[in-house]
């Protein structure tokens, strides 16, 4: 549906997207997540053919971009910016595509109204776009994207001014519309767990280069580099040494610990004795006990620092003498993490040796 091959884009001195290569096959839900400035929007009005690449192609039904004007391109889109019409009503908003696409007038109405009830926006049909609140613009604008059924939809940060909930809500929402309509997406966020939940595939951007493109299990479990280690969940790094390898058994180095632990990318040659890596641990990957020492591959003492009440988790920060002065970050989900840990409380850290990936310098 979309192949994108060796694009990029500078903007006088600025070099905003940088040799970027991916396809999105119909019906998939691809989502970009990266930091703000990693080029994503570029990357997306490229791809809705508003701005030209300095390099490479994009194609979509085998056709370049390029060579279809914007008004015949089948292609619902809903901007950062939202191009709403101020003067209109949001029911004008939302049938402005139907009219504009010559729709049949009689159909009109009753498509509409469905697209108010999926974005639970009924009884704002007839305000002005200013009367609205930036939430609700942003669903009428999700609204019109999706009213006349294009084959693709593009879709940047659009959920963003939506307060949690309902962002939650949405996220589900769109991603049971998509499915149930066989919709191909392409959706830009720098939410996380926005990504981790609607995509079929997620692209992590980062100084507009790809980082990782893969799917969100995949992205979580076994990140491609530090980057995507650190921008996904929350991750502690820790500096390491080689300390041995046998086969595919490694172990590292940590401060005054040695622990077992697993390469990022086992295609990759293993480092040599000595060598000195980047160790990721997820945070919600490092056990936590008063008391008793931790039931872990590698466990050591510690002191709580730092005790963040989250609701349904709790994020220590904990001092561990044995592997220096940085502090590891904990999240606890346990039923009983409502049993706090107070500041200087002593306790066990550890974690397993799959969960602490090694990455070569
Ligand atoms: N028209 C432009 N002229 C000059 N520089 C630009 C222009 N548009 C974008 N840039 C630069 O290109 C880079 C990428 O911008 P872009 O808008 O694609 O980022 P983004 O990932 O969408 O960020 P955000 O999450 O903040 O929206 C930024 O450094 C930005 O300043
Ligand atoms: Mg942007």
């Amino acid at each position: 549906m979309v192949a994108v091959e060796g694009v990029g884009k500078s903007f006088g001195g600025t070099t905003a997207v940088t040799d970027v290569t991916f396809s999105v096959p119909r019906g998939r839900f691809l989502t970009i997540l990266g930091p703000s400035g990693s080029g994503k929007t570029t990357l997306l009005r490229m791809i809705a053919g508003f701005i030209e690449p300095s390099q490479g192609e994009i194609y979509i039904h085998g056709k370049p971009v390029s060579a279809v004007p914007p008004h015949r391109r089948a292609i619902g889109m809903v901007f950062q910016r939202l191009a709403l019409f101020p003067h209109l009503t949001a029911w004008d908003n939302v049938a402005y595509p139907l009219r504009m696409r010559g729709f049949d007038a009689a159909e009109i109405p009753d498509r509409v109204a469905a697209m108010f009830g999926i974005v639970q926006l009924k009884g704002f049909e007839q305000r002005r776009i200013q009367q609205l609140s930036g939430g609700q613009q942003q669903r009428v604008a999700i609204a019109r994207a999706l009213v006349f059924e294009p084959d693709l939809v593009l879709l940047d940060e659009p959920l963003a001014a939506l307060d949690r909930k309902l962002r939650e809500e949405m996220q589900l929402e769109f991603r049971r519309i998509q499915q149930e309509l066989g919709v191909t997406t392409i959706n830009v966020t720098h939410d996380q767990r926005e990504a981790l939940v609607m995509s079929d595939e997620v692209m992590v951007m980062d100084g507009g280069r790809v980082q990782q493109l893969a799917p969100p299990a995949e992205t979580y479990r076994n990140p491609a580099n530090a980057f995507v280690a650190t921008f996904i969940g929350v991750t502690n790094f820790l500096p390491a040494h080689v300390a041995s390898r046998t086969g595919s058994a490694l172990r590292v180095r940590i401060g005054d610990l040695e622990s077992p632990a697993r390469l990022a990318d086992p295609q990759l040659p293993t480092p040599p004795h000595g060598a000195a890596v980047d160790c990721a641990l997820r945070a919600e990957h490092v056990w936590l006990r008063s008391g008793a020492p931790a039931d872990a591959d590698c466990s050591s003492s510690g002191r709580v620092m730092q005790c963040i009440f989250e609701g349904d988790r709790i994020v220590y920060e904990v001092a561990v003498a044995a592997l220096g002065p940085a502090l590891i970050r904990v999240i606890d989900r346990t039923p009983e993490a409502h049993l706090l840990l107070a500041p200087g409380a002593p306790v066990e850290v550890g974690w397993n040796a799959r969960d602490l990936i090694v990455f070569p310098r």
